[in-house]
């Protein structure tokens, strides 16, 4: 089924300009969760065979996961909960509603199965999103969100403007990430050093135990030293709380020449090495801290290589463009057999 869309729908969606074939796709997908005969069919035509895993306390039917990016709104999850994903990650949504970055910001690289871009967290914002998520309602599958900070705050304000978007979405979220490694905003290089992330992290997780603990992510960057790495899985161990590794990379490792000028953070196939390199890393310090394992994986080989790399959780996008809704599908049929 996944040729279907390799030789008909993707040839079409991709004689769009990226971004508009993204637009195209909310919409189609808005119109599509309204109905709840579509939804029902879609359930069945793309789940995958069940391969349940508990991390932190929550139940996942199966451990392939949505990536942040997609669905910056929380405005099309109830369609995604019906393409055989275990839980999504969504956002990344800020306080304010944000602009984000001048298009074009969005760019395909077929040759090497991969992306750039540098979208900057455009998205409508915290208020925006919890209306979303109050009128969609809960799924049958578990919901992350990620939270970010605004463009226009400042790193002294950050541990403020964190906590308040977390504090209008918490009743919707079964768990949460705090995006520490957007590479398209300015001061990326300072937002992962464990000095901020802790002014950050203490004032969350104040709030998370006051309110009743939910499970808490740090989404953290692939360009990563072992010694930062190291760190950070270091700081998750303190406080309880999990990594997701990795957000997109700075590298131009594995891409045309052409490319390597184009600013942005480069995702799919060419990172698949570089955040697998931080799973490991991570694993040194920790055999238990919970990890999603993101970046790179555009075939099914891919995520079960990172779940034996020690990942509980992993997530897809830049694949997901690739080879289309049965992708989730695809990687559980091949995980059921080989995974053992
Ligand atoms: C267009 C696009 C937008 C993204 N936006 C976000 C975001 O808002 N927040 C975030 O944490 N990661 C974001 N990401 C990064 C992905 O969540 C993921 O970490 C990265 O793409 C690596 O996974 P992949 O190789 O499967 O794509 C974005 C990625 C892409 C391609």
């Amino acid at each position: 089924m996944g040729d279907l869309y390799k030789n008909f729908l993707r040839p079409l969606l991709f004689l769009l300009e990226p971004e508009t074939a993204h637009d195209l796709t909310i919409n189609l997908a808005k119109v599509f969760q309204k109905f709840d005969f579509l939804t029902g069919r879609a359930g069945s035509v793309f789940s995958g065979p069940d391969a349940p895993v508990e991390v932190m306390g929550l139940k996942f039917r199966n451990p392939v996961g949505l990536a942040a990016g997609f669905d910056k709104n929380c405005e099309i999850y109830r369609f995604l909960s019906k393409l055989g994903f275990g839980f999504l990650e969504l956002g990344t949504v800020t306080l304010h509603a944000q602009a984000g970055n001048p298009r074009p910001r969005l760019f395909r690289i077929q040759e090497s199965s991969a992306i750039i871009n540098r979208m900057g967290l455009n998205n409508a914002g915290a208020a925006e999103a919890a209306k979303n998520l109050e009128r969609i309602g809960k799924t049958e599958i578990p919901l992350g969100i990620s939270i970010g900070k605004n463009t226009d705050c400042s790193l002294e304000k950050a541990p403020e403007n964190y906590l308040e978007t977390l504090k209008i979405l918490y009743p919707h979220g079964d768990y949460f990430v705090l995006n520490i490694s957007c590479p398209n905003v300015p001061d990326a290089g300072r937002l992962c050093r464990p000095g901020y992330v802790l002014s950050v992290l203490e004032p969350v997780m104040e709030f998370m135990e006051s309110m009743g603990r939910k499970p808490l992510f740090i989404k953290i960057p692939c360009d990563l030293t072992g010694r930062e790495t190291a760190g950070m899985a270091n700081i998750a161990v303190e406080y309880g709380t999990g990594l997701a590794a990795s957000n997109t990379a700075n590298s131009r490792e594995g891409v045309p020449e052409k490319w390597k000028t184009e600013k942005g953070g480069l995702s799919g196939a060419p990172l698949e090495e570089i955040s697998n390199k931080i799973i490991s890393g991570i694993r040194a310090v920790s055999k238990t801290v919970p990890v999603i394992g993101t970046g790179g994986v555009t075939s099914p080989e891919s995520a079960l290589k990172k779940l034996k790399l020690g990942a509980n959780l992993v997530e897809v996008y830049t694949g997901m463009i690739y080879n289309g809704p049965f992708f989730v599908k695809e990687i559980l049929k091949y995980i059921a057999l080989e995974g053992k």
